[in-house]
């Protein structure tokens, strides 16, 4: 049985990929780590909790005695670091948090794999350590890191680390760069669930500059078996670009939720744009699909149908964190935009 630790499990992503794993691979047990921050939730994995091959550990990637500990008590073979601050526009108004969780907690995280001579770390990055496309072109593993917001910043600087201690100590490790998820399960601070929410309560929708920004969305449980594929399969040291090819601009997005929902367009509210804000961003993946035995199961039309499926199924998960002090960050987010 291989075993992992999991880390930011009950955020987005890590609760789809603790979903999938211990649905879909019995030959597993995840320990999961998780400080529980605004973007965690147990409810993501209300299911699982109970399940034999999981383990939910309330703890801070930042506490080198925890993650010893951890390690040490359940065997771990191989980390799966999802835990991060992962929203750019908090990383703009608080930047301090993100070099915490994503550079120190990392760089925690790292030194026990070093030390106990772990079998593999994968660290779960970003396109947006590439920094930002004209009209042309694609992110390709060979692209110049040229990250451009705080968050990126940090993302980029927990990459550097990860190679640099594969480099002068031999921890085996594996990169993954994805493009934007979307999926069941993603905090409402994220443009897509965010357009549902408003959507569904008859809000403005809030679209920075003028919308034409460019995103290449992925499937979330297509990332997921892409994260996988690289643990059954990637040799050590390597780099995989991880997307969908579903270039999307912004408006392009909202409009499609606003006739799901039969809505009208005029919620639309163009905003004070995102300083610093990245145009475009698209992944070639050739190096994935090729080496990986890889490739998304769903368009991104069958993608967000499935995801507003959701959101219309779950409106209390939704509820219950629009509730709370979602409504604050609202607020000071939005209010003078
Ligand atoms: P998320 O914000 O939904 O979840 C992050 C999780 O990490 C939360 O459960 C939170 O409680 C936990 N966490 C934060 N700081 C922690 C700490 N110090 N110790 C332990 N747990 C901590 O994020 P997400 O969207 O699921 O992203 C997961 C990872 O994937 C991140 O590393 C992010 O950079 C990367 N990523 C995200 C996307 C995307 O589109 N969402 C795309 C590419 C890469
Ligand atoms: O590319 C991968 C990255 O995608 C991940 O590393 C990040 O963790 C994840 O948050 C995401 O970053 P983005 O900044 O691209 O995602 P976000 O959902 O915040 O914004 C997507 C686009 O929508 C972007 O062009 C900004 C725009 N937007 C966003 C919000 C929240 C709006 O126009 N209005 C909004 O209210």
């Amino acid at each position: 049985m291989r075993r992992f630790l999991v880390t930011g499990g009950a955020g987005f992503i890590g609760s789809n990929f603790v979903r999938m794993v211990l649905s879909e691979h019995a030959d597993a047990l995840i320990v999961n780590l998780d400080k529980l921050t605004y973007a965690g939730n147990l409810e993501n994995l209300a299911e699982f909790l109970e399940h034999q091959n999981h383990k939910f550990v309330r703890g801070d990637i930042c506490d080198a005695a925890l993650v010893d500990q951890v390690i040490d008590e359940h065997q771990i073979d191989t980390i799966v670091n999802f835990a991060a601050e992962s929203h750019v526009d908090r990383s703009i108004t608080g930047p301090k948090a993100f070099i915490e969780a994503n550079v120190t907690g990392t760089l925690t995280l790292l030194e026990a794999a070093r030390d106990k001579d772990m079998e593999r770390f994968v660290q779960i990055s970003t396109d947006e350590v590439y920094g930002s496309l004209g009209p042309e072109g694609k992110f390709t593993e060979q692209t110049p890191l040229s990250p451009n917001s705080p968050y990126s910043a940090s993302k980029a600087a927990a990459d550097h680390l990860v190679r640099a201690f594969g480099h002068t100590w031999g921890v085996k490790y594996n990169i993954t760069r994805c493009s934007n998820n979307y999926g069941p399960y993603q905090f409402p601070e994220k443009l897509i669930p965010l357009m549902i929410n408003n959507a569904l309560g008859d809000k403005d929708l809030p679209v920075y500059g003028d919308g034409l920004y460019v995103r290449d969305w992925l499937y979330v449980y297509d990332h997921c078996t892409a994260i996988w594929q690289v643990l059954q399969k990637a040799p050590p040291g390597e780099i995989y670009n991880i997307g969908g090819c579903n270039e999307k601009a912004n408006l392009e997005v909202i409009n499609l939720i606003l006739d799901r929902l039969d809505k009208p367009k005029s919620l639309i509210k163009h905003v004070a744009d995102r300083p610093g804000h990245d145009r475009r961003y698209a992944i070639d993946a050739s190096k994935a699909i090729n080496e990986l035995d890889w490739k998304p199961s769903v368009s991104f039309e069958q993608g967000i149908n499935k995801t507003i499926d959701w959101y219309l199924q779950n409106r209390e998960w939704l509820e219950n964190i629009v509730s709370g002090d979602y409504q604050k960050y609202y607020q000071s987010m939005y209010e003078n935009r």
